[in-house]
């Protein structure tokens, strides 16, 4: 892929690895990142050798939050005209698997950034946080949203309120984090859990993410057709023949329509 300027991109094997890299800034998130990032997850989202992406940052900072330098001048014109922050919606909608394996700082957008993807592996050393309120403002990327359904509004309250950190193990506990490791793991795995993903059938991959973030958006009634739907629908794939024939078989199983 291209040089980019904010963030590096790479693949390893079957996983797209884009590792934020603005280090005089902690990864601050600025409108080059939004753009960089957009367009990389793009790319790994049309490339067919790519199946699962990690996102990650530095060991001190997965991101702290949206670039306040940046933001300083802007009026209310120009954040409401440009619509502002508006870009990073693209990061939710990236199709394939996308895993933030976070280390440090995750404040600001970059615990919002963290909480688009599709499960968050922390570090022993991450902070999560929505600090905004310390600025005269509130989070813009999604934060009194997701963090409200990831972790309830009690904790989300005393977080956006206060602007306070949590650790780790208070995220895991509260349901932000999937998993806990040492800081010197942490990478491996990410893209162990991604090289995984992606040697699953593409569509049943596809099709499960799609229907477990439904349950943001539909009524339980609803998301429960839907997922039979889906469910329904992967008896069409050779993927869903390969992967019971195998375990008949007693062996692994070779999925093939990616
Ligand atoms: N924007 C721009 N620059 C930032 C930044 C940010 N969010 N966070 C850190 N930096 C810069 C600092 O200005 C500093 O640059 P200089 O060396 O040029 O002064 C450099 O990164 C290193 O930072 P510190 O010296 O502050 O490092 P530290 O270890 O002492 O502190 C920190 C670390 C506690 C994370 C502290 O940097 C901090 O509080 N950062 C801001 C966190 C924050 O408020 N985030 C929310 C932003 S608003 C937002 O995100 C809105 C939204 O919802 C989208």
């Amino acid at each position: 892929m291209e040089h980019f300027e904010t963030l590096l991109a790479e693949k390893r094997g079957n996983v797209g690895l884009i590792t934020l890299n603005r280090p005089q800034a902690l990864n601050a998130l600025n409108s080059a990142v939004m753009r960089e990032l957009a367009e990389s997850l793009a790319a790994y989202d049309a490339d067919e050798a790519v199946g699962a992406i990690v996102l990650t940052g530095s060991e001190k900072a997965f991101a702290a939050g949206a670039d306040i330098k940046e933001m300083q001048p802007v009026s209310f014109v120009e954040a409401y005209v440009g619509d502002f922050l508006g870009g990073w919606e693209a990061v939710a909608a990236t199709r394939k698997p996308l895993i933030a394996a976070v280390s440090g700082y995750a404040l600001g957008g970059g615990c919002e950034l963290a909480m688009m993807c599709d499960f968050i592996i922390a570090s022993e050393t991450a902070k999560f946080g929505q600090p905004e309120i310390t600025l005269g403002i509130i989070p813009g990327m999604g934060g009194s949203q997701r963090l409200t359904r990831a972790v309830g509004k009690a904790k989300a309250m005393d977080l956006v309120l206060t602007g306070r950190m949590m650790g780790a193990e208070e995220a895991e506990k509260a349901g932000l984090v999937a998993r806990i490791v040492a800081p010197e793991r942490l990478l491996d795995e990410a893209l162990e859990a991604a090289a995984k993903i992606a040697t699953f059938s593409r569509a049943a991959v596809l099709m499960a993410k799609e229907a477990v973030n439904r349950s943001d958006e539909l009524t339980l009634a609803e998301g429960l057709r839907q997922e039979r739907r889906l469910f329904q629908s992967l008896f069409a794939t050779e993927d869903q023949k390969e992967g019971m024939a195998a375990f008949v078989e007693k062996r692994k199983p070779n999925f093939g329509n990616r």
